[in-house]
């Protein structure tokens, strides 16, 4: 393997990927992999933990992301695509790390705080819903960086307790046993989050506002028509603000090459809101097209995608193979040769 620094970075499979995906974190990985080793894992077991009695559902969407990951330019001659399950020296290390973390430590991690705080929102207050496997999915998503020597991991702003979280793991393990593990760093992406077209700060499944990588026409069409736009704007020459209006802010994301015109002409009142949302759909089209078509013909040959994943696990093994040999050596639990 080359002697460029390694990457990795992992996304759970609990639903097709949307534009907020791509915006804010797959498009930096497609020209990360020119410059870097990279590794990305559909982190099936990661999933699992909040959807440990819902298995269809994260099986099929192994597949729904790896297709997405493709269509968007994810290329399996430079990058591993892998998948966590397949490789079981992460839930060795997961065990192993897990002597080297503190509960209370668990619960102060900003990030698991936030999502048992949600738990408890949707579920009531008992706490009951919260796992071990919940509470501790930190340590074993510090397993998945370092079975394979991840040095940079590229995540967004949410993640970075996380990686916080694994620095030390790291720092503690090498303290205690000798240096085994590479320290990893994250690779902050600078793009901020996607809005939705609703006007949320974020576009996710769960508040129902994403435009999926495959949605077809119809879909496009009906989530674009319910956009909102300056509220001021009653008549449809009436004069706008484009900066607060989401359609506007979709003809930039989706760099629109008329998005001068598109400017000017709803701040003169020259534009209304069905003739700009009715260009909208014709510019997110055209965006999607290229990927749709990828998606179809990955749907179309399945055996390639399987053959895809069958390959990044197996070459993701051999790299944790190596790193599990070394843990053992140095906790002095490597009894036969
Ligand atoms: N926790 C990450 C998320 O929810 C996904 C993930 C799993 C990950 N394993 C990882 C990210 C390893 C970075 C490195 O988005």
């Amino acid at each position: 393997m080359s002697n460029k620094k390694r990457i990795l970075t992992g996304i759970r499979p609990t639903g097709k990927l949307h534009l907020g995906h791509y915006f804010g974190a797959v498009r930096n990985w497609v020209k990360l992999q020119n410059e870097y080793q990279s590794f990305f894992e559909i982190a099936d077991v990661q999933g699992l933990t909040d959807n440990f009695n819902n298995p269809e559902k994260i099986r099929n969407n192994v597949k729904e992301v790896t297709i997405d990951l493709l269509s968007l330019g994810i290329d399996p001659k430079i990058s591993t695509i892998f998948i966590q399950s397949t490789i079981p020296e992460i839930a060795e290390l997961t065990v192993f790390y897990s002597n080297l973390v503190t509960m209370s430590r668990l619960y102060r991690n900003p990030t698991v705080k936030t999502e048992i705080k949600q738990k408890k929102e949707l579920f009531g207050n008992s706490g009951e819903s919260v796992t071990y496997g919940f509470v501790g999915y930190p340590v074993s998503q510090a397993a998945d960086i370092t079975a394979f020597e991840g040095s940079l991991v590229p995540v967004g702003e949410d993640q970075l307790p996380l990686i916080e979280q694994t620095r030390e793991i790291v720092h503690k393990f090498n303290s205690i046993y000798g240096e085994t593990l590479t320290i990893p760093e994250p690779l902050l992406t600078s793009t901020p989050r996607i809005k939705g077209l609703d006007g949320n700060e974020k576009m996710g499944k769960s508040l129902g506002n994403a435009i999926y990588l495959s949605d077809g026409e119809k879909e496009i069409e009906k989530k674009v028509m319910g956009a909102i736009t300056d509220p001021s704007k009653i008549k449809k020459d009436d004069p706008a603000n484009p900066e607060i209006c989401m359609v506007y802010y979709y003809h930039k994301l989706l760099e629109n090459q008329n998005l001068k015109t598109v400017c000017e002409e709803c701040k003169q009142g020259k534009r209304g809101c069905v003739a700009c949302k009715k260009e909208l759909i014709q510019v997110m089209m055209e965006f999607l097209k290229p990927i749709q078509e990828k998606r179809h013909y990955y749907e179309e040959h399945l055996e390639e995608v399987d053959q895809i994943l069958k390959n990044g696990s197996e070459n993701a093994k051999k790299v944790a193979e190596e790193v599990i040999k070394r843990v053992k050596e140095n906790m002095q639990i490597n009894y036969f040769k």
